[in-house]
């Protein structure tokens, strides 16, 4: 980690306070990041590389709507065959630059009969269903609580802003809960009625690991889903990842407007 920090910081001379993963598909916000510096996952010391097509890494420090942010184009999945450890690797990187928020998008499934392709979810909560958390193994008192509290894990105040943000811009926005699931493979159709049984409003395959590890850092989060296709045994037809990323890829212009504006109120 001190090597890792060590580089990233001799490429800047910023602090900001705001992290945000992108997922696929968010690649125009990524564009429009002003007095840009890119660094390129593959060129920091001990830091992950995805393998995921659509998922080319690279932080990008900038500004938007004038604000200092760090944004992450491209993650690590556990499904790619990494450990939990390299997951969130990136995320306790950007708690050592100083992040206070984590806004952490992505792609996922609906679940909720309301919901359609295309829709913008705020993520009020989650659902664990693997099992596995980052945090398993020992912890270091000195980064956070052997026993972390989820109360407000998704923080109300952020979803309140985002909310607001979104009717001035007239864009209706779903609420609900996301159920990870590891992947790579989507889901059952009997696991996506499973998952509504249980309270889910969407599935998908990232951010709680990230989301975990973020919290036991002390940052605030907020969560956005790209509802990209209704989860399997909705619809009548099977799930295809190039439509998931071509759905991305269609809200991506809304979605980017979104971030903008929430960025430009935090
Ligand atoms: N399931 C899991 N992850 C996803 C999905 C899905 O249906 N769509 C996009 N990411």
């Amino acid at each position: 980690m001190k090597k890792t920090i060590k580089y990233i910081k001799s490429k800047i001379n910023v602090a900001p306070e705001i992290g945000i993963v992108l997922g696929s598909g968010l690649g125009n916000f990524a564009d429009n990041i002003e007095d840009r510096i890119e660094i390129s996952y593959k060129d920091i010391p001990n830091f992950p590389v995805s393998t995921v097509s659509g998922h080319d890494g690279k932080l990008i420090f900038g500004k938007i709507n004038g604000k200092d942010i760090v944004a992450m184009k491209g993650r690590i999945h556990f499904y790619e065959g990494y450990d939990m450890k390299d997951v969130v690797f990136p995320i306790k990187v950007l708690a050592e630059i100083g992040i206070k928020y984590l806004i952490i998008t992505n792609a996922a499934g609906g679940v909720n009969m309301d919901f359609s392709a295309g829709d913008l979810m705020l993520i009020t909560d989650h659902i664990n269903i693997t099992g596995r958390s980052p945090l398993i193994g020992p912890n270091d008192d000195s980064e956070g609580p052997r026993f972390l509290d989820m109360t407000n894990c998704y923080d109300n105040e952020l979803i309140a802003m985002a909310d607001d943000v979104s009717s001035k811009m007239g864009l209706k926005l779903q609420k609900g809960v996301y159920m990870y699931f590891t992947g790579p493979n989507y889901e059952t159709a009997a696991e996506i009625r499973m998952a509504r049984v249980l309270g889910a409003d969407a599935v998908g395959m990232s951010t709680v690991p990230e989301v975990i590890v973020a919290r036991h850092r002390g940052i605030k989060v907020l969560g956005i889903s790209t509802i990209t296709n209704m989860g399997t045994g909705v619809l009548d037809k099977p799930l295809d990842h190039s439509e998931v990323v071509q759905v991305g890829q269609e809200v991506s212009h809304k979605f980017s407007k979104l971030l903008t504006d929430i960025v430009g109120v935090m």
